[in-house]
């Protein structure tokens, strides 16, 4: 496998072994249309945080039911080093992205106020906040606590709240990613799940196409897209579609400065995008070089 490492900007996708705070200051400003990316979340080690002893101990979660808690070197930042390591990479982005480009930034609550702010300190447009609602997620097993089902995405556009104009927003490319059931009888517009309608209980449902909101509520990532390898923190391709689809154009490029299994390129592979893909971690480089090669031999038809 051929393992490349450094940014050649006369390529038409990078795909580069190495850490982003060394690439990105390589990248020149303004060169790059936008950014999709999905940061560590520091839930493996922030200061003060218990360490995972009481799952360890209960056999049954982690034999049986093989729950794993997200606990990577790569995750596990003092709160003080996160928020410096947060500053730097962001900093970088917003010189490299175009004026008016978008960067949209994955989180949980541990991490998203923390990019949030520095967004708002830097006075950037934010044009949605994101709810991602996993119906699948695993149960909460301590049971001191709501169980954690949901992640954020923040949409922000590369220009200050009074500047920003013109960006990519594909309306109609959503909404035709948007389709619901809506009944016949009384008119009510309906969860795409139902069989029959749970006001009037008349079955003749019709589908219609209406302008997405900012809940999504998409399974986490299954097992299908995990033919070529595992990583514990894998995004599903259907979040990121919707991304792809509804933030950027054919032929713009994108950045994920923290490319993982390498969802983000082969969505843009897929789409017609062009990528700038950094991951620091050779196992999981390996893993995109994979997911790569067995999607061009993928229909688009098959997701
Ligand atoms: C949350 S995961 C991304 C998961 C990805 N969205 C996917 O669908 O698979 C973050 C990734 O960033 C990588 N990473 C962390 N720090 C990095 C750095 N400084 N430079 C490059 N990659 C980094 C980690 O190895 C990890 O794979």
């Amino acid at each position: 496998m051929k393992i490349n490492t450094d940014y050649n900007s006369g390529l038409e996708n990078n795909l580069i072994l190495n850490d982003s705070l060394l690439i990105l200051p390589k990248i020149e400003a303004h060169s790059v249309d936008h950014c999709i990316t999905d940061p560590p979340y520091n839930i493996s080690g922030y200061d003060g945080k218990k360490k995972i002893g009481w799952l360890k101990s209960n056999g049954y979660w982690t034999g049986e039911k093989n729950f794993n808690k997200v606990d990577e070197k790569w995750d596990s930042f003092s709160n003080k080093t996160y928020e410096d390591f947060t500053q730097v990479w962001l900093k970088e982005i917003f010189r490299i992205i175009k004026p008016n480009g978008n960067i949209i930034i994955f989180g949980s609550h541990h991490n998203i106020f923390k990019i949030a702010s520095i967004l708002e300190k830097e006075g950037k447009k934010i044009l949605n906040f994101i709810t991602w609602y996993k119906r699948n997620a695993f149960p909460n097993i301590t049971h001191r606590m709501l169980c954690d089902s949901t992640e954020f995405i923040i949409w922000a556009v590369n220009n200050s709240q009074k500047e920003a104009k013109n960006w990519t927003f594909n309306y109609d490319a959503l909404k035709k990613l948007n389709q619901i059931k809506k009944c016949d009888k009384c008119k009510k517009t309906l969860d795409s799940n139902y069989k029959y309608c749970p006001f009037c209980g008349n079955n003749n449902l019709k589908s219609i196409n209406l302008q997405m909101r900012n809940m999504w509520d998409v399974l986490g990532t299954p097992t299908t897209e995990r033919r070529q390898g595992k990583h514990p923190t894998q995004k599903p391709i259907e979040i990121i579609k919707r991304i792809v689809i509804g933030a950027t154009k054919e032929k713009d490029i994108i950045i994920d400065p923290f490319a993982g299994s390498g969802t983000l390129p082969l969505v843009t592979q897929k789409y017609k995008r062009r990528y700038i893909a950094i991951e620091k971690e050779k196992e999981f480089y390996e893993l995109i070089t994979k997911r790569l090669q067995a999607n061009e031999q993928l229909n688009i038809q098959d997701w």
